[in-house]
């Protein structure tokens, strides 16, 4: 007997959920049947566009549509935690993006609800869904490389304050740390193996603003881009210690003099290493001789497109199954403990403890 159809809509209709409506799409047995954004003109356009009948403006409305299942959440930083909980508890699953909210205490909350309702949440931590990221998992997983005991990792962007809510603590959380940070620290800390977070030191920097005056040099902006606004930090850094000893490094930025943007993420343990970006390699040593290795896989990066693909896949398939997926909700609210944790260490320039 073939399965029923998952009824889905999504919620924020930004630049984000193009790769959610086109992953849907590709799907079968998912029938994309409501769309809601604050901005009405915004909302009717991808509906009109991905064939969605239903059309909200209101986030209460959709949630109370009984011929949705499940729910995308592509709205700004600050509304993640208040929709989620909603949508829980009008029992819909919730696939929600990065990241999962602004405070631990906010994903406090989201993880109860998921508790009394019983229903999938899977959160938006992309990366982890990528080919290579699962390929390295495998060899990972099987003890290729031995204990992982250090990893760095590097989000960097030269200029790329995109502004807007972005800009905007209240609506975003943060700047590139929670933008940034959450996609690298949440890849290696699942590689690793997920231990546990025992303490952070971290450090933000607001020392170049949006840098608006530069020309000759393209970046993305935000629909209401407006270069007088920016309350966020430029860049960041952490060191994040695990209670097996190991420790994660990692640098993210919106703005810094760099000579050019850069995007590392790299795993080393007692018996090889692990190189997932830029370029996926494996490292290790054989016969008194080191080796460099190189997979050969269709993509030497990630390829954002079928990490999508899979991520929402891997949300339908669990739905289904009522299985756990590979990011619930207790992981993002461990991501959300380091996130705020070297938030705060930065505000009182001492380390803080989980
Ligand atoms: N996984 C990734 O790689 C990735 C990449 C980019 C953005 N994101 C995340 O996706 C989310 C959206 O980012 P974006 O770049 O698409 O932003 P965006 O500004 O392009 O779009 C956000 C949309 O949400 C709408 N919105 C905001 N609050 C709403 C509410 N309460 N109800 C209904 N609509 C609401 C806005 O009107 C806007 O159209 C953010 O949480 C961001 O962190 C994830």
């Amino acid at each position: 007997m073939a399965a029923a159809t998952i009824k889905v809509g999504i919620i924020g209709l930004g630049s984000i959920s193009e790769l959610h409506l086109q992953a849907y799409r590709r799907i079968e047995g998912v029938q994309l049947v409501a769309a809601c954004d604050l901005n009405g003109t915004r909302a009717e356009e991808k509906a009109g566009k991905y064939g969605i009948g239903k059309v909200y403006t209101d986030y209460r409305e959709l949630l109370a549509d009984s011929e949705v299942d499940a729910v995308s959440i592509c709205t700004w930083n600050n509304s993640h935690a208040e929709i989620s909980i909603a949508a829980l508890r009008a029992g819909k699953h919730v696939l929600v993006e990065k990241p999962l909210c602004r405070t631990v205490e906010e994903a406090e909350r989201i993880e109860e609800a998921v508790r009394e309702s019983g229903k999938t949440l899977q959160v938006g931590f992309v990366r982890r869904y990528d080919a290579n990221a699962q390929l390295v998992k495998q060899f990972i997983d099987n003890g290729d490389v031995g204990g992982i005991y250090y990893a760095k990792a590097s989000f960097i962007r030269r200029l790329g304050n995109p502004g807007g809510w972005f800009a905007d603590p209240e609506r975003s959380g943060g700047g590139p740390l929670i933008d940034l940070g959450v996609h690298i620290i949440d890849l290696c800390w699942y590689l690793m193996g997920r231990p546990k977070p025992v303490s952070v030191t971290g450090n933000t920097y607001k020392k170049l603003g949006n840098r608006s005056h530069i020309q000759h040099l393209s970046f993305y902006q935000a629909a209401d881009y407006d270069p007088n606004v920016n309350g966020v930090e430029d860049m960041a850094n952490a060191l994040i210690r695990f209670e097996n000893g190991a420790s994660l490094l990692v640098d993210v930025s919106f703005t810094l003099h760099a000579k050019k943007d850069e995007f590392a993420v790299r795993l080393y343990g007692d018996q090889g290493g692990i190189e997932i970006e830029p370029e996926l390699a494996i490292v290790t040593e054989k016969h008194n001789t080191i080796l460099n290795i190189a997979p050969q896989t269709d993509n030497k990066s990630i390829h954002i497109e079928d990490a999508f693909l899979n991520e929402v896949r891997h949300f339908v398939d669990s739905v289904r199954a009522g299985s756990k997926p590979i990011s619930p909700v207790e992981d993002g609210v461990a991501v959300m403990r380091m996130l705020c944790g070297i938030y705060e260490s930065a505000r009182t320039g001492e380390e803080v403890w989980l």
